[in-house]
């Protein structure tokens, strides 16, 4: 039987991963792959609801709320979409995974990573990403391509999205064989020239 590939894309808001996804799956499925598109928060079904309060609710959210939510729509997406069309042999490109909750929640609003890291297990039941690639790009970019009208997230100011930005590059050095970095500032088709050099890399492993 064939073998699935869980791979996620990573990186600060407006770093273009979801512009890169989209040529990936577009690519992979010109290539006779099957591929399964999903995201966090905001895997198909519950988890559309779990991400309009995470982006969208106004009133206080606690720090520790805010990653259960996270985290609760992580389990929800590995269980119900992940795991079934990775066992099915399929490709999973999933836009945010485990480590933005490290880079958000731990390195952004200063929560302990450790617990995060056993948290994330949890709600992962132990499955690691494939592949993790984290796009990386300065915060003054990509706070310009966010543009004015920002969700609960991204209105979270400057020095968030500076340590978030950080977070993910430590991260990236503690798991050098799963995460590669990718410089998100070039062009589109630059971008996505790494991006498929970076896959052919882990399809040959
Ligand atoms: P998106 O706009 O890339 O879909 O991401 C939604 C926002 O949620 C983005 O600002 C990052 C944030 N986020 C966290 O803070 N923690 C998490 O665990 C995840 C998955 C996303």
């Amino acid at each position: 039987m064939k073998k699935g590939l869980f791979i996620t894309f990573e990186g600060a808001d407006g770093c273009g991963k979801t512009t890169q996804i989209n040529l990936l799956k577009e690519y992979l499925e010109n290539q006779g792959y099957e591929v399964v598109l999903t995201r966090e928060p905001g895997a198909k079904g519950l988890g559309e609801k779990v991400r309009e309060i995470l982006l969208n609710y106004d009133g206080v959210v606690s720090d520790r709320c805010e990653s259960f939510l996270f985290l609760a729509d992580r389990a929800q997406n590995i269980d119900i979409i992940v795991n079934p069309a990775v066992a099915a042999g399929k490709i999973v490109l999933c836009d945010r995974h485990i480590d933005s909750t490290v880079a958000y929640q731990g390195f952004g609003r200063g929560l302990d990573r450790k617990r995060i890291k056993m948290l994330n297990d949890i709600a992962t039941n132990g499955r690691k990403p494939d592949l993790t690639i984290v796009f990386d790009i300065d915060v003054e970019t990509s706070m310009k391509r966010v543009g004015k009208e920002k969700d609960r997230m991204e209105s979270a100011g400057i020095e968030f999205h500076n340590r978030v930005r950080n977070g993910y590059l430590e991260i990236a050095k503690e798991e050098p064989e799963r995460i590669k970095v990718v410089n998100a500032a070039a062009s589109i088709d630059v971008v996505f020239e790494n991006v498929k050099t970076i896959f052919h890399k882990t399809l040959q492993k």
